[in-house]
């Protein structure tokens, strides 16, 4: 079997990529845009010019493909270019795992499941490019495939398997460690996922006949002030420097201050225990 992950050099990427070829004598191929490639063996790739990305498909030809690549304010060109490339290389017997976020959410009020419906942000909002490629990309995707499975997941944190933490967590260490205070907001609710616990269930997807969209992540709904608060007690800081922000901001508009999901439909397919 080949496996192939596109943006293996990423927080996600790298620990699925990692722990595939730890874990078996499988094929498994992934590809880097940025120097340095994080880990060994990878192949530099821009997913969006279409004849290196036809010449690379082609030569590899995998049988799943992990989409774990992410552009921020350009992932409309992840979504028009290089994901529309992949669907036009895709064969009925290619599975495709896609990560998704909860941004795709932004009517109503989390917590959301599976079949709740997706809509996109007004154009001129900061986040509109990311949220509404992940929406575009998700229609993409249920219209032309079938061999399909899309994970969506709120925030992402710890440790991945290179060692690399999350942006976030990163950046609360940073000030702890030098006993400075650190505010995270107390009225914004997401369902938080550890990157190793993501990079195991998509171990799992790559192996079974698994499909269809997937929320994932812990089923305690958390503020990002108490997750936080949380996280520094485990990593032995003063949780008492963690304080809660600010409450308004103008990128929160039309966004629901809840979209956390519901995470219950991948336990009935998944062994993985969110942590
Ligand atoms: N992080 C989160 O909290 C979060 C939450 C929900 C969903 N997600 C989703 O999870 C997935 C992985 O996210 P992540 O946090 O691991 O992102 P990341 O660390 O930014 O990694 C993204 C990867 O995409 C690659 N890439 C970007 N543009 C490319 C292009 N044109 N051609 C080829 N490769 C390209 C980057 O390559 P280089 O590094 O080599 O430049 C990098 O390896 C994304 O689909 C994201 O939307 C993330």
């Amino acid at each position: 079997m080949k496996v192939c992950i596109f943006g293996a050099s990423g927080y996600v990427g790298s620990s699925v990529y990692v722990r595939l070829r730890s874990a078996s004598s499988d094929d498994v191929v992934g590809t880097y845009l940025d120097e340095p490639a994080m880990s060994e063996g990878l192949y530099k790739l821009d997913v969006n010019e279409p004849e290196s990305f036809s010449n690379f498909y082609k030569e590899e030809n995998p049988d799943v493909v992990i989409w774990a690549v992410m552009s921020g304010p350009n992932e409309h060109k992840l979504t028009d270019q290089g994901l529309m490339h992949l669907i036009t290389h895709l064969t009925p017997e290619t599975k495709l795992i896609y990560i998704s976020s909860d941004f795709v959410f932004s009517d109503g009020k989390g917590p959301y499941r599976e079949e709740d419906r997706t809509s996109a942000l007004p154009e001129d909002h900061t986040f509109s490019n990311y949220a509404n490629a992940k929406v575009k990309a998700e229609h993409f995707i249920e219209n032309e495939l079938s061999n399909f499975v899309i994970l969506r997941a709120g925030p992402i944190y710890g440790e991945n398997r290179i060692g690399k933490l999350d942006e976030r967590t990163d950046r609360l260490s940073y000030h702890l460690r030098s006993d400075r205070k650190i505010d995270f907001r107390n009225d914004l609710t997401r369902s938080f996922v550890h990157v190793e616990d993501l990079a195991a269930v998509i171990e799992e997807l790559v192996y079974n006949d698994v499909t269809g969209v997937y929320h994932v992540g812990s089923e305690r709904r958390q503020s990002f002030y108490t997750f936080m608060k949380s996280m520094a007690k485990q990593m032995g800081y003063d949780d008492q420097l963690v304080e809660k922000g600010s409450e308004e901001e103008k990128v929160d508009a039309e966004i629901p201050k809840d979209t956390s999901l519901i995470t219950k439909k991948i336990k009935e397919v998944s062994d993985v225990t969110f942590r």
